[in-house]
Parts: structure tokens; sequence; C-alpha cells
């Protein structure tokens, strides 16, 4: 019993994500400048999308300030694999989101939306591959975007459609855009008309099998090896067909066995898997990352 709660106790803790703030005044973050912000000095170490929620706060408010008075966060230099959930139940006022230098690969529209305010968010030098529909629909306000260095290949038509008056964006250093400007609506509205152009491009590609018999188990390898490689990269219009028959395979080894016995039976074997080896080419369509080929 005793070692049933220790071990539940562990468990609670190593779930747990508390943040140690270092409280800052007069931030100036380009297209805002905060009354107060926190610099989160802890390494957050968020791994695992299922992690809890951030559930407290520590390090030493200025005087006649509260977490209410707190317009940023700065998580720059942090594991952070996925988006830090529930800040927005300790700073209930932020302008300004910081993840520079972290290692999100993914990010999407509730990691926003608890943000309607939020003017500033950067994301620079992190995995992020894709921008999908309606991305930022609860984030009419920002101001500012910035992505440079990321892996965006996708981005879609909607992500941005909501916000008002963005000013400062960047896609600089990424696979299908690279411009980036400072204080410019005008521009920035073409840099992201841009970067939804050339960022769709999203390559059908066909995987033809080899077409015989000794291949069926090359077969499934191959599809082994294209399911870890597609294993759910958040890409919005893949299209994974797969249409091997599987009791047709077992049948015609079967058919093959008992035809051992027989030479009619051999080549009655050899013709149905013959005939289902046309079942299997025309199997697999996939559409995936223009960058990335799949070598079988
Ligand atoms: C994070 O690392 C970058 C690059 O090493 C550095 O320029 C930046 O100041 C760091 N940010 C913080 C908050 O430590
Ligand atoms: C803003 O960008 C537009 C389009 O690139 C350009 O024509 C205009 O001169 C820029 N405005 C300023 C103030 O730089
Ligand atoms: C994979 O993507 C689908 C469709 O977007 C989603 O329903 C599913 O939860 C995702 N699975 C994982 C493991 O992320």
């Amino acid at each position: 019993m005793k070692f049933l709660f220790i071990f539940f106790a562990i468990f609670q803790l190593s779930n747990a994500v508390t943040i140690d703030c270092n409280y800052h005044k007069d931030g100036d973050w380009w297209a805002v400048t905060l009354k107060y912000y926190c610099e989160v000095t802890n390494d957050l170490n968020i791994n695992s999308k299922d992690m809890t929620d951030i559930d407290g706060v520590n390090g030493e408010l200025p005087s006649g300030i509260t977490l209410d008075d707190i317009q940023g966060v700065n998580m720059e230099n942090l594991t952070t694999f996925y988006f830090p959930k529930g800040l927005e139940k300790i700073f209930k006022n932020l302008l300004m989101i910081d993840i520079n230098y972290g290692r999100l690969k993914e990010i999407h529209q509730n990691d926003f939306s608890p943000f309607p305010q939020l003017k500033s968010l950067e994301l620079f030098e992190n995995d992020i591959e894709v921008l999908e529909d309606d991305l930022f629909k609860f984030n009419p306000n920002l101001e500012m975007i910035w992505l440079s260095s990321n892996k965006i290949f996708h981005v879609s038509p909607t992500a941005f459609a909501a916000i008002k008056n963005l000013r400062y964006i960047s896609f600089d250093s990424n696979p299908c855009a690279s411009q980036y400007v400072q204080n410019n609506a005008t521009a920035a509205k073409i840099i992201v008309e841009n970067a939804i152009k050339n960022c769709v491009d999203q390559k059908e590609l066909e995987v033809k099998f080899p077409s015989l018999i000794k291949t069926i188990k090359s077969i499934e390898k191959a599809l082994v090896i294209l399911d870890e490689k597609i294993e759910n990269k958040s890409l919005n219009r893949i299209v994974f067909e797969r249409k091997v028959d599987e009791n047709s395979n077992n049948l015609g080894l079967i058919c093959f066995m008992i035809g051992g016995f027989l030479f009619l039976g051999v080549i009655i074997g050899i013709m149905w898997m013959k005939f289902k080896e046309i079942l299997i080419t025309d199997s697999v369509r996939v559409k995936f990352n223009n960058s990335n080929e799949i070598q079988m």
C-alpha cells in the first residue's frame, strides 16, 4: 500500500510542471512594449503531448505587482516539444509569448486560442512544419509572428485569415519561404500571401511496388517503412491509401502450399498470386512533404 502511494506520488511529481520566473520590467518586444514579463528560468521539459498543465509559478513578484500585470512570458532555450498548456490560468493578460530556440514540431489552434489579446508570438529556431487551417482564428490582435528558422512546408490559406493588423512577420530560413518584414502591414500581407502560395506543394507520390510474387514480403516491409515515415506528421492533406488485401494474400499462400502436392495446384497458386499482385500494384498514394522523397 505504501509502495503504491510512493509510486503514485512520484508519478504525480514527474507530471507536474511549475515555472520559475524572473520578472522584468518594461520589456520592449518590437511590436509591443510590456509592463512586466516573466523570463522562465527552469527547463520545462515538455516532451509529451499529454503533459499536465502548468500548475504553478515560483519567483518573487515586484512589489505592488500581481500576476495579472505580467503581460509576457519568455520561454527561450527550453525543452518544449509541445506548446505548454495552462499558461492562461497563471497569466491572464498575456500580450507576448516567446518560445524561441525551442523544439516545437507542431503548433495548433488550441495552443493559442486561450490568448485572444496576444499581440506578439515569437517562435523562431523551432522545428515547426505545418501552419494548419484557422491556426490564429482566436488571435485577431496579433501584430507580430516570427517564424524564422523552422521547417515550414505547408501554410494553410486560412491560417492567418482572422488577423487584422499583422505588421511584423518572418518566414526567413524555411523550406518554402524566406521573406520577412518589420513594421509594415502592407508588406506583411504580401509576405503571408506568398507563403500561402509557395507552401502548398505537397507532392503526390505514387509508390509502385515490384510485381513479382517473391516481393510480397518486401511490399509489407515497404508499407511499414512508409507508415513510420508518415507517422502522423500533422500534415493537413495527407492521402494514404492502402489496398493490400490480406485475405487474398493468405489465400494465395494456402493455395500455394496445398498446390505443393499437385503440380496443377502449384500452377493455380501462382496464377492466384499473379492475379492478386494486380490488386496490390495500384495501391499506395501519398501526398507528402515536397522536400522528402520516400526511399524504398
Ligand atoms: C537563448 O539562446 C540564444 C542563442 O544562444 C541567446 O541569444 C538568447 O539570449 C537566449 N535567451 C535566453 C532568454 O536566455
Ligand atoms: C511597405 O511595404 C510596401 C510593399 O512592399 C512598400 O511599397 C512600402 O514602401 C513599404 N512602406 C514603408 C514605409 O516602408
Ligand atoms: C493523427 O492525425 C489525426 C488526424 O488529424 C488525428 O485524429 C490523430 O489524433 C493524430 N494522432 C496522433 C497520434 O497524433
